[in-house]
């Protein structure tokens, strides 16, 4: 079997290196990959929304399966042109994405399929939206209804506030035409999850869940990023939550695509707050959350080529997980998520402990050696039984990068918050 995977993250890395333990793969490319992706498949330099192009390979190359990554590629409409082609790939069309393509479109599906989530109304008109907070007042939230890679959400804590991000969105057009509706959503207060599932169609078959921390400094403080780093399984979520997560709020979201007649194959995410009135939904993205995935796949005891095929196929893949934790930590470029350097040489990565793994989010392969290419460096994690055989393994592990001026990182990963 020849597998392409589109996407050039850490996610797409965990994927990569996932689908390398398949014995039923001889040739696995990845397009257009990173350095470490480089070590385990042969990167083609193809942009992820270069549709045609990808097809194009795909055909090519007699790709036998393809795995999509990212949203974008998604958005773009990649699988409705595979699925064109008659080619195998495993992500939704870019009608059934759209659940994560526009907030807006996302609510009111929530609305209509009664499934749990913040209050919230959708402008165009900034006035209107600034009246809106007024009579709501303070916290409230402000969001882009489009794709704006993790930064079009503002949780504002003062009236003011979020009449800037309003502004900011409906007036200055900082997302361009993703922030030209916006939603305003009640504050929710709680522990933050992420639940994942393979679906196919009304078919929903759970992932453990994860948690992801989005905030750049230890104990949640500072700006939103990408995520900097996640674990998996969340000990203090206890099991009745997950359930009711997956009762009221998973499987009603894949029968009410199928309902819209946007049916669903992939990975549905979950993006979710325990409340006291039970888990609500954030967001729902249409793939593998990143950094998330960097935790859940090494936990995976099935081959996920044969996991892709049995969901494709409505077979149960009968998913199973080893009885252990993962948790792991983001290497940030210095200065992320403002502007950062990039070609920042990486350390001597054999120097890591035997016990931590290695995932790249954000480097290319020279002559010399790995150097970084974005934010979001790479991702340092470990597996034990134990979790604090983990935190710890990863501890020692994030010592090759301490006192570097070039990079950053949270030291507070994986203790249960
Ligand atoms: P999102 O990009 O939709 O995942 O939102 C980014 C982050 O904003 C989330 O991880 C939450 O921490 C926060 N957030 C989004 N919506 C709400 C809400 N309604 N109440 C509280 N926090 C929220
Ligand atoms: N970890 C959040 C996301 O993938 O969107």
């Amino acid at each position: 079997m020849k597998v392409l995977v589109i996407g050039s993250g850490g996610r797409e890395h965990s994927i990569v290196a996932k689908l390398a333990l398949s014995t039923e793969i001889t040739a696995l490319y990845a397009a257009p990959g990173n350095g470490g992706i480089a070590d385990l498949a042969t990167c083609v330099p193809i942009d992820v929304t270069a549709v045609d192009d990808l097809v194009h390979f795909a055909k090519e190359e007699q790709i036998d399966w393809t795995f999509v990554g990212p949203e974008i590629p998604l958005l773009a409409g990649v699988v409705n042109a595979f699925q064109q082609e008659n080619l195998n790939v495993f992500g939704p069309t870019k009608e059934a994405a759209l659940i994560e393509g526009s907030k807006d479109y996302a609510k009111s599906f929530m609305r209509v399929h009664a499934i749990p989530t913040a209050a919230s109304e959708t402008f165009s008109d900034a006035e209107k939206a600034k009246d809106y907070i007024a009579k709501k007042g303070a916290p409230i939230v402000v969001k882009a209804d489009g794709l704006a890679a993790g930064k079009g959400v503002v949780v504002a804590n003062t009236v003011e506030e979020a009449n800037e991000a309003v502004e900011s969105m409906l007036v200055d057009n900082q997302f361009g035409q993703a922030g030209s509706l916006v939603i305003i959503e009640d504050f929710l207060d709680g522990k933050e999850f992420s639940l994942m599932a393979f679906v196919n169609g009304k078919d929903v078959y759970p992932l453990v869940p994860a948690r992801d921390h989005k905030r750049v400094y230890d104990n949640d403080q500072g700006p939103n990023t990408g995520g900097m780093g996640a674990y998996a399984p969340i000990p203090d979520l206890q099991q009745s939550v997950i359930d009711e997560a997956i009762e009221r709020i998973l499987k009603p979201a894949a029968a009410g695509l199928v309902k819209e007649d946007r049916s669903f194959t992939g990975v549905l995410y979950a993006g979710l707050i325990e409340t006291t009135d039970g888990p609500k939904v954030i967001e729902f993205n249409a793939r593998f959350g990143d950094p998330e995935t960097q935790v859940i796949l090494p936990l995976l005891e099935n081959d996920l080529l044969q996991v892709m095929r049995d969901v494709t196929a409505g077979n149960n893949p009968q998913l199973t997980w080893k009885d252990a934790y993962a948790t792991g930590t983001v290497i940030a470029a210095s200065g992320y998520p403002g502007s950062y350097d990039k070609q920042l040489p990486i350390p001597d990565l054999s120097e890591l402990p035997q016990d931590v793994y290695c995932i790249h989010a954000g480097t290319e392969k020279t002559a010399e050696g790995y150097v970084s290419n974005g934010g979001r460096i790479l991702f340092i994690g470990s597996v034990h039984h134990n979790r604090t055989d983990a935190v710890e393994s990863v501890k020692t592990g994030l010592t090759i990068f301490k006192s570097n001026p070039n990079f950053h990182y949270r030291t507070d990963i994986g203790f249960g918050k």
